[in-house]
């Protein structure tokens, strides 16, 4: 992919679009009112829209190494605020995918200067879940397992912040877990049980 393909290629999608309706763009240009807040790796095989089938306008999106929440991060809570409070979406979903070097490399001793304290997120998701990630055995299903809790982490860190916290209360906002499985192209929701998981945390990170 070079960059005067891309212009080329912005092109013909432009007059694509026009050709199918003359006033897409000047209706793009209205607003957005997506109903989806999508939070995802930055991996370039795992391309959001094009596996949910989201036009524009559809999907809020952000991305991120290894599609983390961190209380920390003033992007990714810029990104809850806004999309909670003035988009108003109805869902967010954290999205992780198998393979995902982000994860990978949290699970190798080395130091990556700059990423130590991103990845060191993801080292302790393993902490809190050793147990049940020590007993695999088979390397390749301990990588898939520690991805999956590593979404389930980062929907727990989502429902950490107030404002989510307000909008499942007021108008049931709900927080899906998606791992998005390269080698085959399948999207597989964990169906994690979110009155389940509330329970167990609002003892300690519930703010309202
Ligand atoms: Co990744």
């Amino acid at each position: 992919m070079n960059i005067p393909e891309i212009f080329e290629h912005n092109k013909r999608w432009v007059a694509e679009k026009l050709k199918l309706d003359p006033n897409y763009f000047k209706n793009l240009a209205l607003g957005q009112r997506p109903e989806i807040l999508y939070i995802g790796c930055s991996d370039s095989r795992v391309t959001a829209e094009e596996f949910m089938g989201a036009k524009p306008g559809e999907a809020f999106i952000h991305r991120n190494i290894a599609n983390m929440v961190s209380s920390l991060d003033l992007s990714a809570m810029s990104v809850i605020n806004y999309a909670v409070n003035v988009l108003e979406v109805k869902h967010i979903v954290v999205c992780g995918h198998y393979q995902c070097g982000g994860v990978k490399a949290a699970m190798e001793s080395k130091d990556l200067g700059i990423l130590n304290p991103w990845l060191r997120n993801i080292r302790d998701v393993y902490r809190i879940h050793k147990k049940e990630l020590n007993a695999i055995e088979d390397p390749e299903q301990k990588f898939k397992r520690f991805v999956e809790f590593n979404v389930l982490e980062q929907c727990i860190n989502v429902i950490k912040t107030a404002d989510v916290q307000i909008a499942y209360r007021d108008r049931g906002l709900t927080v899906h877990g998606w791992v998005l499985d390269i080698e085959t192209g399948r999207l597989i929701d964990l169906n994690i049980d979110f009155n389940d998981v509330l329970k167990g945390i609002r003892e300690i990170y519930r703010l309202i």
